[in-house]
């Protein structure tokens, strides 16, 4: 992890293997860049207007030894048109600038940036974000490789900060920008592990570690016997034709009074989905490991909001699984009792997500909680519909999704609400069971909620749907630890940590 310091002063006279300031693309310099280009005789200025750099977002330029400068470097940042200069620039040149000093021999750097003003954002988002947008820049997982990626150089980033700004305000930012970044490499860590390296135990081995670091933390998990009891018929049909053993793993951060309802966190925890007997097709199946992901993020976010030791009461559910075919797997066509006592006719074993959700969902009644929020990479069809730039967000309580939805685009790791109308509900009758778990091709992920609606009737509830957001395909490919960032901002908010 990099450390990260806030600092104040005039930027050519901080010492640094490298200065990182903005410039728009209107050729207009950030008020860092000003002083720098003044210091350096209009060194700047003149690479500009010889169009060195056009100042479109994310673009970098390097210097070295600039005249005048005490910085051994001067990284110049493109931050597009000033008039739409917003939190996702602030993020994308951060980024940008961090990436591209990655490979260099530079082992710190001061970034300039939040010192620009941005609209709709306070001082405090701007850092915990950078921090975050940073920490996403040197993430590597090189855990499986040999020969590891060469040792990152970069080591610590600092903030300069415009004269007068709250100082130790500034650095509780950071502290909590941190907290998320190691949730976000632990969610990114679990999800790109593969399915022989992650499996059902492996998630609760990992929960429970995380527990001995905390002592506000307590970590719970029941076994398939325990479930059984439990009548989690629907969770334990899935996890039948597969040899690694389920697990329900529970989370508890007691962070607030003892009586205060508590919001339960649940994530889709399936290691690898095969698809079952409903065998998938060989193309991509690999990415099925990523199957996991809600799970990854939901314990990201606890291992988050328990370094920040947020003051309130947060519980985690995390329904574990592999779906495999075997002898003994679930069968299309087979009919399950689920916890809450509805049956489902399983039409599709690869529709397995909700139904191991559908009994934690159940089972998350006995924590009375205020609200409920459970993300899942649930289908195909949310990539179809919103690609993979928003997760999809639907719910029983708008006052939640909206909350929701401006943590997340307070963190710039978004949602778009779809609607849950109940005219979609008899896309999944059934003549043989209570319901179907499939509805058919369309609107595949507002039925995959209406069916999930069938077991948050008792309590504020909103689902998301990160099946296009928890990981990246084509070279980049690889976990993205979404929606850890805008899940920790949502709990902060509820903790009283931010006012907007
Ligand atoms: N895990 C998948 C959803 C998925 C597929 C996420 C591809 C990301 C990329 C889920 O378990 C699944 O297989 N869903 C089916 C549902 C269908 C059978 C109704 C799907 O989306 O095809
Ligand atoms: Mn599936
Ligand atoms: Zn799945």
């Amino acid at each position: 992890m990099l450390e990260f310091s806030v600092k104040s002063g005039a930027p050519q006279e901080q010492t640094s293997a490298c200065l990182i300031v903005g410039v728009f693309a209107t050729g207009e310099l950030t008020s860092a860049a000003k002083q720098l280009d003044k210091a350096c005789d209009g060194k700047i200025s003149a690479l500009i207007s010889d169009g060195e750099i056009s100042g479109k977002a994310g673009e970098t330029l390097l210097l070295h030894h600039l005249t005048g400068i005490s910085a051994e470097r001067v990284l110049l940042v493109g931050l597009g048109e000033p008039e739409k200069f917003a939190l996702p620039t602030l993020i994308k040149a951060t980024q940008a600038a961090i990436q591209a000093l990655q490979n260099r021999a530079v082992a710190d750097c001061i970034s300039c940036l939040p010192q620009v003003d941005i609209t709709e954002c306070d001082l405090s988002t701007a850092l915990r974000q950078s921090v975050i947008a940073a920490s996403n820049a040197v993430y590597r997982f090189d855990t499986l490789k040999t020969k590891k990626n060469d040792p990152a150089r970069l080591s610590s980033v600092s903030f300069i900060l415009n004269e007068g700004s709250d100082l130790a305000q500034a650095e509780a930012a950071l502290a909590q920008g941190s907290a998320i970044a190691r949730g976000i490499n632990l969610a990114r860590d679990l999800a790109n592990m593969p399915g022989n390296y992650c499996t059902p135990t492996t998630l609760a081995e990992r929960a429970e570690q995380l527990a001995e670091q905390h002592s506000q933390l307590a970590v719970t998990v029941l076994d398939q016997k325990e479930m059984q009891e439990l009548n989690m018929h629907a969770l334990l049909a899935v996890a039948r034709g597969s040899a690694q053993p389920p697990k329900l793993i529970v989370m508890e951060h007691k962070g607030g009074a003892a009586s205060d309802a508590p919001v339960v966190l649940v994530g889709k925890g399936v290691t690898f989905d095969s698809g079952g007997i409903s065998l998938k097709p060989g193309a991509d199946m690999d990415q099925m490991k990523f199957d996991m992901g809600g799970a990854a993020a939901t314990i990201g976010t606890m291992a988050a909001v328990a370094e920040m030791n947020l003051p309130i009461n947060v519980t985690a559910v995390v329904p574990s699984v592999e779906n495999m075919p075997d002898g003994s797997a679930l069968k299309p066509g087979d009919v399950v009792t689920s916890m809450s006592g509805q049956t489902i006719e399983v039409l599709n074993t690869d529709a397995e997500g909700r139904l191991i959700l559908c009994d934690a969902l159940t089972y998350a009644e006995r924590f009375n909680p205020a609200a409920v929020v459970d993300m899942a990479t649930l289908t195909g069809a949310c990539i179809i519909s919103l690609g993979r730039v928003p997760s999809a967000i639907l719910g029983n309580n708008q006052e939640l999704i909206q909350a929701l939805i401006q943590a997340g685009e307070r963190s710039h790791d978004r949602f778009w609400e779809l609607p849950l109308w109940d005219d979609y509900q008899e896309q999944l009758d059934s003549n043989f069971a209570d319901m179907a778990n499939i509805g058919g091709r369309e609107g595949g992920t507002i039925t995959a909620a209406a069916f999930l609606s069938r077991f948050t009737q008792n309590y504020p509830w909103a689902h998301l749907d990160i099946a296009g957001t928890a990981w990246k395909v084509g070279k980049d490919k690889g976990a993205t630890g979404r929606p850890v960032a805008a899940l920790s901002e949502f709990l902060m908010q509820r903790a009283g940590y931010t006012t907007n």
